[in-house]
């Protein structure tokens, strides 16, 4: 089956009143563990690289892999999705190498720690979604920035994340500025700030309202209900696997990610796409520690990698069940990048704003 686009797959989940996952992706395992929970339980699947992990797989081996994956499970419509991208130039070469849609991060500028003004992101944003939109392909932004409520800080990935003290403002995205991004920028999706950060620890406790803030996406919903909302740092960091970690040598303080119930409640509320890396992360490197502690002797990589991709099937299997992506792979035709082009250049697929309600 040919990739589909980001856009296709969110107005399909938004019809049906569903989320996907977007797991990021680094190496095979990753690949084929997603695809054979997607295949299990026919789930459409959103694979994201980031800059992190386009430097380490290579673009040429990224993208062939994907089509491998999707040569191998030709009933799975497969989104190819650049992660946090920091400038025109990373948009434009993950579209190069066949990514069906990118996210261009104007949140922060582009060394991915300065917090970048409203203006910038608005120009930056605009103008990737105008040459994405050109060949078909999809974009989403982001409004505020991602970090803690807790202690008002960023967590950063591999580099990326905001640095130094961010207020609450900056925290929590505005409802009314989100109207305005959306006009001006055009973007098919909106990644917004309510609390989450990346990596395992973006909480000292259960998040309650405080410090995890659904209103806000409510409240965004509200204001823009045919617009698709992404949540970032949405790994729910299981006790579990914490504890798995834990038990076979590892040392990771205890720490809360984001209920699952939190992310049901999101979907139900306008949250279309839900963006996963440490979960999987976790998955895996909990398992390679139980290995290595109780199979001293082994060293074949095999050994290590197939049950590490057993965890993170079952993970990604339980997440397609939880955000209701199961059963809706088969149903959805592709749409090609061509015929998506036009419509947009048809004006078909502007952002709506006509059951837009006012602020409560
Ligand atoms: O954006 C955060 C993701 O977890 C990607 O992390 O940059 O280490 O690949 P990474
Ligand atoms: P987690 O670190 O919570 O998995 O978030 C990943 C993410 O948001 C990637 O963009
Ligand atoms: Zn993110």
């Amino acid at each position: 089956m040919a990739k589909i686009t980001l856009r296709q797959l969110l107005d399909d989940a938004a019809e049906r009143g569903y989320g996907v996952p977007a797991f990021n992706i680094n190496n095979m395992e990753q690949g084929l563990a997603i695809m054979e929970a997607a295949a299990a339980v026919d789930a459409p699947v959103i694979m994201q690289a980031s800059r992190g992990a386009r430097g380490y797989a290579g673009d040429i081996m990224l993208s062939r892999m994907i089509d491998a994956l999707t040569e191998m499970y030709p009933q799975i419509p497969l989104c190819l999705h650049q992660d946090h991208g920091n400038e025109e130039a990373t948009c434009a070469t993950a579209i190069q190498h066949g990514f069906t849609s990118v996210m261009m991060d104007g949140s922060l500028k582009a060394d991915a720690m300065t917090v970048a003004d409203y203006d910038y992101n608005v120009g930056i944003t605009r103008s990737v979604a105008t040459m994405a939109h050109w060949i078909g392909a999809s974009v989403e932004g982001e409004l505020g920035v991602l970090g803690s409520l807790e202690h008002g800080a960023g967590e950063k990935e591999d580099g990326h994340g905001a640095e130094g003290e961010i207020g609450h403002d900056q925290l929590l995205t505005d409802p009314d500025q989100a109207v305005d991004f959306v006009r001006a920028t055009k973007v098919d999706a909106l990644a917004i700030a309510m609390g989450t950060s990346h990596g395992a620890y973006k909480f000292t406790r259960k998040p309650d309202g405080e410090i995890l803030a659904m209103r806000v996406v409510e409240e965004i919903h509200r204001r823009l209900p045919d617009t698709h909302l992404v949540m970032h740092g949405s790994s729910s960091v299981p006790q579990a696997l914490q504890d798995m970690f834990n038990a076979f040598g590892g040392e990771m303080p205890q720490t809360w990610g984001v209920p699952v119930e939190e992310i049901a409640r999101g979907i139900k509320h306008g949250v279309r796409k839900v963006n996963i890396d440490t979960d999987c992360r976790l998955a895996m490197t909990a398992v390679f520690r139980k290995v290595s502690t109780q199979a001293r002797g082994e060293f074949d990589p095999r050994k290590f990698l197939k049950p590490a991709m057993d965890a993170m099937r079952e993970l990604c299997r339980e997440r397609f069940e939880q955000f209701g992506t199961a059963g809706n792979a088969s149903r959805i035709k592709v749409i090609p990048l061509a015929e998506m082009a036009k419509r947009y250049r048809s004006g078909a697929l502007d952002p709506e704003f006509k059951n837009m309600t006012a602020a409560a």
